[in-house]
């Protein structure tokens, strides 16, 4: 495995960029607007490089559909967090063959997470026949050349080369929304949690130039974004790459420096890396969400070092106390796994107790998936499914009641929301901390911040009343 990012130069992207302009000239002569599905599993990093594929493809003259039926490219943008997710895009891939024969054109592409994996791509070489091409994420920026070459030669082709990885500023993009946007700001993880397939397939952790990062947010809230999500496996350890002597709070603080009424998020947080300098950043800078999600994984400290995660339960514990003393108001959620190889039953009530303890807004809870090529996959693993079964539905039922409890606290006090959208006869609106918010309102509120009286709550989310005199 190379193990030295490559970063892509101009001239290297411009050829890619040339390679749009030959797909484009390719239907014009055949006298069509050719169109082009995208579907995404998985994260929001993913949602991100698919918005760079869309931008690829409009680039290229495709326009955009919602349905595999009838369109002349499909991208299978996948995920291969858990083995389920895996089944999922397998089972969909299948069904495409009759996509295929009812559109003969129709060009079948699979890349994101499961394109890093040499056994997902010899299954497609061996079995998936009507699929024409696959490409990794490190491969993501040379598309254009991959969909021409398919196009041209009608051969099946694999840009599926084992690298560290590679940063492209400068690709094309079509975002999904002008008012939230995402921006990664570094890509790959080093941190090789045991259970973990990320790191094989995404690479080593790099972090894009902060002058980058900082023109696309410029250029973002200049067009009308209110909302940045930046995006990084671990993004604590943003810089730690990079000669200039800057860390990810210095980052963010540049960000919110930028003059516009807009709401920054990001995520994920590594416990290990996250500290008081960041909750202190977030806590003093307004632009800033008081939002943070700190995964856990395990409330039992043996089990956490099983995992490689580098925190144990009491380290984690002072980290949220810290967090929620500067920032009384922080919404919280997490991601735990349940079942990891040789969890006994008392560990898994310290996940139990854990959980009680911080009192999490939501939790996003999994169980173990082995994942081939990670050391936890042959660990030794007594547990029964339906043991697993049972603590995952204990953890389930414990986390429902506690977001019950914490959507009533909501109830008789102000927020301020951005209004985002329409549902039925109400509009939608997001807390600072991310929860869902309806209420009656005039659809011209779209894409501003308002404050809003919290009326009512179930599980999931809130209802409430615009406050007048905002
Ligand atoms: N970088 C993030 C997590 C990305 S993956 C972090 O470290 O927090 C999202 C979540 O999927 C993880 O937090 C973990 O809870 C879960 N996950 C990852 N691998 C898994 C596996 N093999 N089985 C079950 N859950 C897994
Ligand atoms: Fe996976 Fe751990 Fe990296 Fe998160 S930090 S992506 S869980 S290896
Ligand atoms: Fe899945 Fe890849 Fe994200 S494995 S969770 S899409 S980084």
């Amino acid at each position: 495995m190379k193990t030295e990012t490559t970063v892509i130069s101009r001239e290297a992207l411009e050829q890619q960029l040339a390679f749009c302009n030959k797909i484009q000239a390719y239907w014009h002569d055949r006298d069509r607007v050719p169109t082009a599905y995208v579907e995404t599993y998985g994260c929001q990093q993913n949602e991100a490089d698919s918005e760079k594929i869309r931008g690829i493809l409009s680039e290229s003259g495709y326009a955009m559909t919602d349905s595999a039926e009838g369109a002349d490219v499909v991208v299978m943008n996948t995920c291969a967090i858990r083995e389920h997710a895996e089944q999922r895009v397998f089972g969909n891939l299948g069904a495409l063959t009759h996509t295929k024969r009812r559109h003969a054109p129709q060009k079948i592409f699979l890349c994101g997470c499961m394109a890093g994996e040499e056994k997902v791509v010899e299954r497609i070489k061996k079995s998936y026949p009507h699929v024409d091409g696959v490409f990794s994420t490190h491969h993501l920026w040379q598309f254009p050349q991959l969909l021409h070459r398919v196009l041209t030669t009608g051969k099946r082709s694999y840009f599926t080369e084992d690298e560290a990885g590679s940063i492209a500023e400068g690709l094309p993009q079509l975002r999904d929304h002008t008012l939230k946007a995402w921006v990664s700001i570094m890509y790959g993880c080093n941190n090789f949690c045991t259970y973990c397939i990320v790191p094989y397939v995404r690479g080593r952790e790099r972090s894009r130039k902060p002058e980058d990062i900082l023109a696309e947010c410029r250029s973002l809230i200049e067009t009308g974004t209110k909302e940045i999500t930046l995006l990084g496996q671990n993004v604590n350890s943003y810089g730690k790459d990079l000669e200039e002597n800057i860390d990810f709070s210095d980052l963010l603080v540049k960000i919110a420096e930028i003059p516009g009424d807009f709401l920054i998020r990001f995520m994920t947080s590594h416990p290990r890396d996250a500290g008081k300098k960041l909750f202190d950043t977030m806590a003093s800078n307004k632009k800033i969400a008081k939002q943070l999600h700190l995964p856990f994984q395990s409330g039992s400290s043996r089990v956490l070092k099983a995992m490689n995660r580098h925190y144990d339960r009491e380290q984690y514990l002072e980290l949220v106390e810290y967090a929620k003393s500067v920032m009384p108001k922080l919404v919280l959620t997490s991601d735990v796994i349940v079942g990891f190889p040789g969890e006994t039953d008392e560990e898994f009530e310290e996940t139990l107790t854990l959980v009680s303890k911080v009192k999490y807004d939501a939790l996003f809870t999994f169980i173990f998936s082995p994942r081939t090529g990670t050391p936890a996959a042959t660990m030794e693993d007594p547990t029964t499914k339906q043991q697993k079964d049972i603590r995952f539905t204990r953890l389930c039922a414990l986390q429902t009641q506690i977001s019950e409890k914490m959507h009533k606290n909501y109830v008789g006090k102000t927020y301020r929301c951005l209004v985002d959208g329409v549902d039925g006869d109400l509009l939608t609106a997001r807390t600072e901390g991310g929860r869902l918010v309806r209420f009656e309102g005039d659809p011209s509120l779209i894409g501003s911040f308002v404050q809003i009286t919290i009326d009512g709550s179930t599980t999931w989310s809130l209802t409430g009343t615009l406050k007048e005199d905002r």
